[in-house]
């Protein structure tokens, strides 16, 4: 009964609220702060439409105000996204137990009835897709400098959880919107270790989604074939457009130009990579820098996953350590589209052109009229059309 009483036993608190019929020991959970759905309701105005910050595959993300005054992002996971107490209890042991400087802390979470949500600390300057990815509506200015010390703290983020934490963490959902900055536009990676907190029996999360369309590796998105390596390939998509200061897709340019793989690809091919960077640098950046990380970000996102390099290697690239000049890139994988894999199963069709993957076919009407897609498929598509727009 005195476990009952831990689980929702506030660090720092005396009031308790009681759950009966689990027996589960938090004794090891202690450096997460459990809430009560009432805090969590007092921090964020009863959930209000105002405080509402995001809308997630996993659900809606709220800001916050503790008790204590600080700042929190709160993740209400959405009705599908809840799995048993013990579960979620399991899961928020392993990933509030991982700290690093580019990886976003999780402060706490509450479990109480049927709500399961999460508490990060409040990251002050946004996402990478709503300010230098997104429509350009933030007031940052993203230097070369910035850019780069950016591209560094990911791959030393995702390097962290690839080769440090045992065992090793694949995000699998690396992407603009999963890189939050801070004050000092430091960058932080989050939501690592959130693809365990859904049920396996969600599609949304052993097929399509634990990733979104434009980052997703070829073997990932066809095969299902989850590694560091398909990290690895996201990784090499969201470094690209940080370079290059535009989304991986967007429709609105030129058919040539629309991809920003082929894109970066043809460029490296004809020797113009530093044509890549993004022109709102209006030419104050380092050529030899900018070039090298173009070539890391193909060497990320090659066809082959074996051949792509790991995030320590990625890393020492970046930095100047290791010599990309000896490296040999061979042409990326890319997806055009992507159907949400329950209908791939059903009417894929994959063709290779041009040594390309291409897997285009089906519309997500299709997709949404099989009953059986989750909604998260379509809220990703939209996700992208959004920024393309
Ligand atoms: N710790 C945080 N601090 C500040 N803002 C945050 C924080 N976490 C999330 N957000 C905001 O909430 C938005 C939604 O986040 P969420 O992770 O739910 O969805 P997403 O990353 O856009 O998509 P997906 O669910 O497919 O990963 C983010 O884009 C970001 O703007
Ligand atoms: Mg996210």
């Amino acid at each position: 009964m005195s476990c009952c009483f831990q689980i929702f036993r506030r660090k720092g608190s005396s009031s308790a609220t009681l759950l009966t019929g689990i027996d589960i020991d938090v004794s090891e959970i202690q450096n997460v702060n459990i809430y009560t759905y009432k805090d969590l309701q007092i921090a964020t105005e009863g959930f209000s439409p105002a405080n509402k910050i995001g809308q997630g595959g996993f659900g809606a993300v709220y800001k916050g105000k503790l008790k204590n005054g600080s700042l929190v992002a709160i993740k209400v996971l959405s009705a599908e996204s809840k799995q048993g107490v013990r579960e979620f209890l399991t899961e928020i042991k392993v990933i509030s137990s991982i700290e690093h400087e580019n990886l976003v802390k999780l402060e706490g979470c509450c479990v109480e009835n049927n709500h399961r949500i999460l508490v990060y600390g409040y990251l002050e300057n946004n996402s990478l897709a709503q300010t230098l990815i997104g429509a350009r509506h933030s007031s940052i200015q993203f230097s070369w400098h910035v850019r780069r010390n950016i591209c560094i703290g990911v791959a030393r983020g995702l390097a962290f959880l690839h080769e440090e934490v045992r065992p090793h963490i694949i995000h699998r959902d690396i992407k603009a919107s999963n890189v939050l900055l801070d004050k000092d536009l430091q960058p932080k990676i989050s939501d690592f270790g959130l693809a365990k907190l859904i049920p396996p029996n969600l599609t949304h999360i052993s097929t399509r989604v634990a990733g979104t369309a434009g980052y997703l590796a070829p073997e990932y998105a066809i095969r299902n074939q989850v590694t560091r390596k398909s990290d690895v390939y996201s990784f090499g998509v969201l470094l690209l457009e940080i370079v290059s200061g535009r989304p991986n897709t967007n429709r609105r340019l030129p058919v040539e130009e629309q991809y920003l793989l082929t894109r970066a690809w043809d460029l490296y091919e004809s020797g113009e990579a530093e044509t890549l960077v993004d022109a709102f640098l209006d030419g104050d950046f380092n050529i030899e820098e900018a070039v090298r990380f173009c070539k890391v970000g193909l060497l990320c996102t090659q066809d082959s996953p074996q051949l792509r390099p790991s995030m320590s290697a990625v890393l020492d690239m970046l930095l100047g350590e290791k010599d990309v000049n000896k490296e040999n890139v061979t042409k990326p994988g890319m997806i055009f589209e992507f159907v949400e894999a329950k209908s791939v199963g059903k009417q894929k069709s994959k063709a290779e052109v041009d040594g390309t993957t291409l897997l285009a076919e089906g519309k997500q009407e299709e997709s949404s009229s099989s009953g059986t897609v989750s909604s998260f498929a379509t809220m990703t598509f939209t996700a992208i059309y959004d920024r393309s727009n």
